[in-house]
């Protein structure tokens, strides 16, 4: 047996027509920077998420940076986001000169609690970046009314939630800007790196474009200084191809989780549960058992990839230490930590291979 995590060739092989296709009109076409391409993705997507702009960035990571330098976030201030989730998200806080600032996340959904950023805001904090992880949306409501009353930039890091939706719409259009990640592995993916800020805020839409490209609009005139972090045609030629399939997928993630869960329900592992709020969009399926890392092997040596996210939470991170957060500084996320595993999930995962990774989980416990 080998079941992959991830299966980015049974992806392939679905759309191999539509994608050879379209980049093969790119290279035909010389238009490897800029171009159509990039700005008919740039408006589908945007329009996807409901919302009036969108600027492709070369990673989800740069989106982030850029959005943090287009608000102006810099020293002095503090921006508020969870531990539990992958490293971009605080790093590009730190990159502008800014302070990370952690608040734990819900036992349930694993996102960032709205109670906890509460007790966190002061009055230098300037901006909330809750991340939509693994596919389901924070709890919006509470966030964005904390947001108002503190006057707080809102960012969403949605790299892991394309088409998720929360009370009925989708994420990205939340915050004053979102950021997406098109790393391949994503429900949206690229052949390569690519990711987008979306926002309604023209000045902010340019402010992105300006720092995107070195400062400028035309070809010899740097208004400010900037960086080459725009996106290539071909990732965006691949991900205007995949965009029309993502609902799709996105529902057959739905389905398969559907399955697991029910299979599950009588093994002592933790199924995730999707909030009465969320449309869940699965970018992984996630348990927690008490005996994660044995489990992990068993599978492993059954020909079944699993992948833990996150091991350690950001605040233990070496990379952090100089923040001073000992074990015990958010027991809700290090005990999400010391639990979590990731089971295989990709849209064209079979029901028969689901059925095959229950059995094995079902014997592992039965052994003991
Ligand atoms: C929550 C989150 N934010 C940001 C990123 C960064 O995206 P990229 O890998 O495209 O730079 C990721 C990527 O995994 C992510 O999961």
């Amino acid at each position: 047996m080998n079941i992959p995590l991830v299966d980015l060739k049974a992806q392939y092989q679905d759309i191999k027509g539509e994608i050879d296709k379209a980049i093969q009109k790119v290279i035909e076409s010389t238009q490897f920077a800029g171009g159509e391409e990039l700005t008919g993705f740039e408006k589908e997507f945007a329009e996807f998420c409901g919302v009036k702009y969108g600027v492709t960035t070369s990673s989800g990571s740069t989106a982030l940076d850029l959005t943090l330098l287009a608000f102006g976030i810099g020293e002095g201030d503090e921006v508020i986001t969870t531990p539990a989730t992958f490293i971009a998200t605080s790093e590009a806080i730190t990159h502008t000169g800014a302070s990370i600032v952690f608040a734990d996340i819900e036992p349930d959904s694993y996102n960032i609690d709205p109670k906890e950023i509460e007790k966190k805001i002061t009055s230098r904090t300037r901006a909330l970046i809750p991340v939509h992880l693994f596919g389901q949306p924070c709890d919006m409501d509470p966030i964005i009314e904390l947001a108002r009353k503190h006057n707080l930039i809102l960012i969403e890091d949605a790299a892991q939630s394309h088409g998720a939706e929360y009370k009925g719409k989708r994420v990205g259009q939340f915050g004053d800007a979102s950021i997406f990640s098109f790393y391949p592995g994503k429900n949206l993916g690229a052949y390569g790196h690519a990711g987008i800020v979306v926002t309604d805020r023209e000045d902010i839409a340019d402010k992105v474009i300006l720092l995107a490209n070195h400062g400028r609009h035309t070809k010899y005139e740097h208004s400010i200084e900037g960086y080459n972090y725009q996106a290539d045609a071909i990732q965006t030629a691949v991900l205007r191809v995949k965009l029309k399939h993502l609902l799709n997928w996105n529902e057959k993630r739905r389905r398969n989780a559907k399955i697991y869960n029910s299979l599950l329900e009588a093994t002592s592992v933790i199924t995730p549960k999707e909030k009465e709020y969320a449309k869940h969009v699965y970018h992984l399926y996630v348990i927690k058992s008490e005996r994660r890392d044995e489990l992990a092997e068993y599978l492993n040596s059954k020909g079944i990839s699993t992948g833990i996210h996150y091991p350690i939470p950001l605040h233990l991170q070496p990379a952090y230490k100089y923040l001073g957060l000992k074990p015990g500084s958010f027991p809700v996320t290090e005990e999400f930590c010391s639990k979590a595993l990731s089971l295989p999930m990709f849209p064209e995962l079979k029901e028969d291979e689901i059925r095959l990774i229950v059995e094995e989980i079902k014997r592992f416990f039965s052994l003991q």
